[in-house]
């Protein structure tokens, strides 16, 4: 069989899978299920999921995160919630029923109440779909951190754009837009500690510069391409990790 037609079956069968997941979640209101090649996309194997994480980075979040003894701690799109053993009174969620979700919802079904979160984790979750739908999701679960609460964040800043094969093409985070993000909810940086994950050095050189970073140590680690396991897509991409403080 030809390469293009192994990529083909794999997609068919992985659609024909999403449109049968799609049809097991009881409410499907929300533009996220209307888009099947995010459904298709968000099938992540367990261990493909803990394989991506940082554990460095990850382990100084969790410190962090207790540190606050929260009463509540959200894990926005948390997949297989791996965050909900290691913090304190964390409560996950995610549009896809991963079974060890705490919950199955999208963020603008999420039932939490305004300032009742001491802080928010949100993995790679919020660079969904369009910038309409984006905001939306931002406002929302900022409505959910308490003043000065934290939200533990990271995203791919590649995006898309730059994975031929990938499947999601309107994944177009930037530090640009994280940038424009922090401005617009009038968000603060907690420089320290902040993370990086290489893919564009200039940008986040550049970046790391204007909000007052000077240290070369983020800057080291390196990561391995690798291709996911079931033929998904070479990522050649790394993730990067920041945190934002609600002001009072
Ligand atoms: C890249 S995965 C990361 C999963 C997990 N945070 C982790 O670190 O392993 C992104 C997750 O966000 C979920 N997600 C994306 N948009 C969402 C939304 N609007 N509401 C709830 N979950 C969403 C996806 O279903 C997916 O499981």
């Amino acid at each position: 069989m030809k390469h293009s037609q192994r990529t083909h079956s794999l997609d068919a069968w992985r659609e024909s899978h999403a449109k049968e997941v799609l049809s097991t979640i009881s409410n499907t209101d929300d533009p996220f299920y209307n888009d099947i090649n995010l459904v298709k996309r968000y099938l992540h194997e367990e261990k493909d999921s803990y394989n991506i994480r940082n554990h460095d980075i990850i382990n100084v979040i969790y410190d962090r995160l207790n540190a606050l003894n929260p009463e509540l701690v959200i894990d926005v799109g948390c997949g297989h919630n791996f965050n909900k053993e290691k913090v304190q009174n964390l409560i996950g969620f995610d549009a896809m029923p991963y079974p060890k979700a705490d919950m199955c919802c999208t963020i603008l079904q999420a039932p939490f109440e305004e300032n009742s979160a001491d802080a928010i984790i949100a993995f790679s979750s919020m660079q969904m779909l369009n910038e309409e739908y984006r905001l939306e999701c931002y406002e929302r679960i900022i409505s959910w951190v308490k003043p000065n609460g934290l939200m533990e964040m990271r995203t791919n800043p590649l995006g898309g754009s730059n994975i031929s094969g990938g499947p999601n093409p309107q994944l177009r985070d930037s530090m640009e837009s994280i940038n424009g993000y922090t401005d617009r909810f009038n968000l603060e940086y907690i420089v320290e500690p902040f993370y990086d994950s290489l893919c564009d050095i200039t940008d986040i050189r550049a970046f790391s510069k204007k909000i007052g970073i000077t240290s070369d140590d983020i800057f080291k680690e390196r990561f391995k391409s690798r291709v996911a396991k079931g033929g998904l897509w070479a990522r050649h991409a790394r993730q990067i990790y920041w945190t934002w403080r609600k002001p009072f």
